[in-house]
């Protein structure tokens, strides 16, 4: 079990101990952004849930201070759950989050710091008032959780929405507030989809049609040239779907085929729970999210720890398709790149396999460019199937790929994570593109979760080259399509590929050649 040891990451948050899931009222205050988070002091499960709480300056180095949050009333004392915070306009922060009551039935309530002065925030205060809201007549005692962060509205009125479930239909609930103290049920739902279960930690934001600006919930949306995010965690599948579209006194989807649970995800691999929080800073909307283990509850309680959070990333509306979001690691993560390694112009021919020199590493941020093949030049067209990233994985040999990386490999290539493209031609003549992340030969231990994960992207690329970045850190490795198109976020656990064992290959197991026009791979250090 020697390997377990170099599971913890150097980089990515993670509480010393323990269990953590949900990130739990990010935000910005008096020179540093804070992020609270679910988390069991007592143990490497989950249970007794807390909010932890740690402060940084960058979002890339981080102070835990003591816990916020812990279950000292009725209405909490089965445990402290999910919540946003909300900086009003007079730069008051304010945390509305779900107590599950001693009798089990979800509540919700509301601390505030109990010394404004002090910039980390390091003492919070129940109100007097909690619990503030309890399940409304149509919905379940424990199917009412997760408030969001509030917005505020032209007729001076707040809103928040809480998830929820009606039968199989997953909903969010609206409540409006002047003073945070005396709250309305809307009638009307903010969104409600047949079939989608329980909706947990809703989130709802405005994102500009027109700038990567990020938008503050916090002031009223006068610009016409905005669009609303919905993103639901749906509990049945521990997926985060996301929707764009209008909204007035409820939400509209743009696409109804892209509604929630049916169309895009924040994220194709492992990753739930997300929240996004608005940074005043470098007006940039910033998303966080959880990432559980996919080894065994014995090796978590082992290595003393389960989960971590992703790489912060800044998130804003595609503006060439309008309909998609763009994800891409806050800028500040450069600041941990150290040496580095480049390499251009190198001709993969099917069935081609090179190691990259002076790249090894279990630390690693990488940047890979190929060439998007000439597609027209085949003289006789393939089989016209969808290719299933779960099915084929990387050892299948097609027509344009499988081409891409291989990290955290060793040398004989018995552990290896591949991250790659496959190219398919759909009966429509249209060539799409598949990207998967393949866990199935990652690790030599037993009872790990080994799923291969993937994405389809409709549209080839406007710029003629297909573009990955990855983030490797140990046990996990972070994939980013095309500037942020799509993610897929993966839980590796070497035993032997591990520092300078675990290597970095490019491969071709297609028939046709494919070019790699540049690989830049820096090594980067730890944070903790
Ligand atoms: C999501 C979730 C939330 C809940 C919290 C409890 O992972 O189930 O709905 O508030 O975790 O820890």
């Amino acid at each position: 079990d020697n390997y377990l040891s170099s599971e913890r990451t150097a980089f990515h948050f993670q509480p010393e101990r323990n269990w953590m899931n949900d990130p739990n009222g990010p935000m910005f205050y008096k020179g540093y952004y804070h992020i609270f988070y679910q988390y069991n002091p007592d143990a490497a499960v989950w249970g007794n849930i807390t909010w932890a709480h740690s402060v940084s300056k960058d979002l890339v180095h981080w102070h835990p201070l003591n816990l916020a949050l812990v279950p000292d009333h009725w209405y909490d004392a089965e445990g402290v759950w999910s919540g946003s915070a909300t900086v009003l306009p007079d730069g008051k922060p304010v945390i509305l989050y779900t107590g599950s009551s001693n009798e089990s039935v979800q509540l919700q309530n509301m601390a505030v710091p109990e010394d404004l002065s002090d910039p980390l925030l390091r003492k919070w205060v129940k109100v007097p008032q909690n619990p503030m809201l309890v399940p409304p007549p149509s919905i379940g005692y424990t199917d009412f959780r997760d408030p969001t962060t509030a917005w505020l509205e032209s007729d001076g009125l707040w809103r928040i929405s809480i998830g929820a479930k009606e039968g199989t239909t997953g909903l969010a609930l609206v409540y409006k507030t002047s003073d945070f103290l005396d709250w309305t049920l809307q009638n009307k739902f903010l969104h409600k989809v047949a079939g989608t279960g329980m909706w947990e930690c809703v989130d709802f934001y405005p994102v500009s049609l027109t700038g990567k600006t990020g938008l503050d919930t916090s002031k009223v949306q006068v610009n016409q040239l905005v669009k609303y995010v919905l993103k639901a965690s749906l509990d049945d599948n521990k997926h985060d779907y996301y929707t764009v579209g209008v909204y007035s006194t409820d939400f509209l989807p743009d696409d109804p085929t892209k509604d929630i649970g049916l169309g895009l995800r924040y994220d194709y691999g492992k990753f739930y729970a997300s929240k996004t929080f608005y940074d005043p800073v470098q007006e940039r909307r910033i998303l966080w999210g959880w990432v559980n283990e996919s080894d065994s509850e014995l090796d978590d309680i082992k290595k003393g720890w389960a989960s971590v959070q992703t790489i912060p990333r800044t998130l804003v509306l595609d503006n060439h398709t309008g309909s998609n979001l763009l994800q891409w690691p806050i800028h500040e993560l450069e600041s941990l790149r150290g040496d580095k390694v480049v390499k251009q112009d190198i001709l993969l021919d099917g069935g081609a396999m090179v190691k990259v020199d002076g790249a090894s590493g279990s630390q690693l941020d990488i940047e890979v460019t190929f060439k998007y093949p000439d597609v027209h030049k085949l003289d006789v067209l393939p089989e016209q199937k969808e290719y299933v990233c779960s099915q084929g994985g990387a050892a299948e040999r097609g027509v344009f790929g499988p081409f891409g990386l291989l990290v955290l490999a060793a040398n004989n290539l018995v552990e290896q994570t591949a991250v790659y493209f496959y190219l398919t031609l759909r009966p429509n003549g249209k060539w799409v593109t598949t990207v998967c992340s393949d866990q199935s030969r990652s690790s030599l231990a037993k009872g790990i979760d080994r799923t291969v994960y993937g994405i389809t992207i409709d549209k080839p690329p406007t710029d003629n080259f297909l573009s990955l970045r990855l983030i490797v850190d140990h046990s996990i490795v972070e994939t980013f399509v095309q500037q942020g198109i799509a993610c897929i976020t993966s839980r590796v656990y070497p035993t032997i590929a591990i520092e300078r064992d675990a290597h970095v290959f490019l491969f071709n197991n297609g028939n046709e050649s494919i070019t790699m026009q540049t690989l830049q791979v820096w090594q980067m250090s730890s944070t903790y």
